[in-house]
């Protein structure tokens, strides 16, 4: 069984709207796992619902709801965007789900029964908005608390909590022998820093089920539920676990899940996408979970930045916000996904403007790619009747140059960087034309042979591009192939192998790929 490429994202919140954050996240993993694809590997994509705790049980009485139903009606809307956004995802995640349930709880007795746990009393203050203890260290100089905590209230409470300690420095030798565990390299040094400089504080991972119903109930105590970060981690092993993975067979003996036919091998992930603020989960607890379940670890935790709008923090209170779903329907699916991967690398915080999206969209996909698709199946249909003339290399090795350092990026998930290579094919091919005159060149009988290879230089290099772009704009290379009259989805990047497009073929009718636009995006619903 030959282990799959896996690759998940953070599990959002069910309780709120989609916003530029989750879309942003949800677009890179879904071109990393598109070029992954592209380059020859399976893969298996995961994303899903964070839906348990606090937050969302009170969110459900406001509404007269039970907690299943409301996050239900809610999922199918996030459900829904996915399909906006055209994620290839394999399985979509719900940590109310019955098989999430079960392989938590699994953990749970494992973890328990192993001594990895115990209880004891916590005094202190809470805050049920964040979902967090808070200590006098978190007052303000005033002696009140941030108003991000919303109320604070003073518990006395008995809890479960796990062991962190003895795993620290195992924790920080395993970050240190592998550099590429936690990337970009920033937030590998923020990560070694804390651990070297505090020592872990065992982790809380129980709410008394008297004030919190919603939540997976411990196996060993029902007076408990699980809290919400230990739950919501684990759906990283829910799904291969519920697909007959081997790993999670052995480390798991008593997990009863369905039967699965065709046992897939996707553990340990490949890549956890996710965000820089919620980087401590994933670089500490989680690896000291699955070291205490017996698990390998992940290969890579790829940690974003966060979007600010016109330079302020995107808030709903202050109306400071972008709803993707108006840009998707205003713009198309390929300018939103081209502008959040082309303006921002994966690792800093990003800035949208208005101004910033129409000008990307106006000089690099109208009028740089769709201007080069539009003018050289323009001239080929009108001076050679859309007839693909005999194969010519003039810009061969620059295209093929490019994309073997395209496949350079794609392998380390460096999109930006993919893309800027990608439109340097672009702009070098829109300087050809500009050289070469083409439509000189056909008022000139004696230019008839340079006129044809200039035609399939260009139109093989407008082949080329739908490969190289598929994983960011799968619609837009869609188009490219229609106008081309070529079959297929240009999804594999060996078919960026100069030479592809046959002598004599006939190519369809050239149709703009990116109507020029003078208005801003619309970026609120
Ligand atoms: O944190 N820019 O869910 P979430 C970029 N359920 N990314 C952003 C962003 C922004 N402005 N705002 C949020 C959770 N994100 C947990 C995760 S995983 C086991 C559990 C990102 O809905 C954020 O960094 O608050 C995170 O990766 C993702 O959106 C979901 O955030
Ligand atoms: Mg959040």
């Amino acid at each position: 069984m030959t282990k799959t490429f896996y690759i998940t994202t953070a599990i959002d919140y069910v309780n709120g709207q989609p916003h530029l954050g989750h879309a942003y996240e949800k677009v890179v993993t879904d071109v990393i796992s598109r070029a992954r694809r592209s380059l020859g590997q399976p893969v298996f994509f995961l994303t899903g619902l964070d839906e348990h705790g606090q937050k969302v049980q009170q969110a459900a009485v406001a509404e007269g709801k039970t907690p299943q139903a409301y996050c239900d009606d809610l999922a199918s809307d996030w459900i829904a965007f996915t399909k906006t956004l055209q994620l290839t995802n394999q399985d979509f995640v719900r940590t109310s789900q019955p098989r999430h349930k079960a392989v938590v709880q699994a953990i749970l007795a494992k973890l328990h029964r192993e001594g990895h746990f115990y209880q004891s009393e916590y005094r202190g203050f809470y805050s049920a908005r964040q979902e967090t203890f808070l200590t006098e260290k978190d007052r303000r100089p005033d002696g009140t608390f941030d108003p991000m905590y919303g109320e604070v209230t003073e518990l006395v409470e008995n809890n479960y909590y796990f062991r962190l300690g003895a795993h620290q420095q195992w924790l920080i030798d395993h970050i240190e022998a592998n550099p590429d565990f936690i990337k970009p390299a920033y937030r590998r040094n923020e990560v070694l820093g804390f651990l070297k400089n505090n020592t872990l504080e065992d982790l809380c991972i129980t709410r008394p089920a008297a004030r919190l119903s919603w939540g997976i109930p411990l196996p060993f105590d029902p007076d408990y539920v699980t809290y919400v970060w230990f739950d919501a981690l684990v759906n990283y092993i829910t799904v291969p676990a519920a697909l007959g993975d081997p790993l999670l067979a052995a480390a798991l003996p008593e997990l009863k899940l369905p039967s699965v036919e065709k046992p897939q091998s996707l553990w340990p992930a490949d890549i956890h996408v996710i965000g820089k603020d919620i980087l401590k989960f994933h670089a500490v607890y989680w690896p000291i979970m699955l070291k205490a379940i017996g698990l390998p670890l992940p290969g890579q935790i790829l940690a974003h930045g966060w979007w600010q709008k016109d330079g302020e923090k995107i808030s709903k209170s202050t109306g400071n916000i972008i709803d993707p779903i108006a840009v998707i329907n205003d713009w198309g699916l390929d300018a939103f996904r081209f502008y959040v991967t082309r303006e921002l690398d994966i690792g800093p915080d990003g800035n949208w403007t208005d101004a910033g999206f129409a000008s990307r969209y106006g000089a690099e996909l109208a009028n740089g790619l769709g201007n080069l698709v539009n003018r050289s199946l323009s001239m080929l249909k009108r001076y050679r009747g859309g007839v693909v003339p005999s194969q010519n290399d003039e810009l061969a090795a620059g295209t093929a140059e490019a994309v073997c350092k395209i496949a350079g990026h794609w392998d380390k998930s460096e999109l930006q960087d993919a893309l800027t290579t990608t439109w340097s094919v672009v702009k070098r091919a829109n300087e050809y034309i500009e050289q070469t005159a083409p439509f000189k060149l056909a008022k000139d009988p004696a230019q008839a042979a340079r006129l044809d290879e200039v035609l399939y230089n260009l139109t093989e290099t407008c082949r080329i591009l739908a490969v190289l772009i598929q994983p960011f704009l799968p619609q837009t290379s869609l188009r490219i192939m229609a106008q081309l009259n070529l079959p297929g989805q240009a999804d594999q990047l060996a078919e960026a192998k100069w030479g592809g497009i046959p002598p004599g073929h006939v190519v369809g009718d050239p149709l703009p790929l990116f109507p020029r636009r003078d208005q801003p995006p619309v970026t609120k619903a």
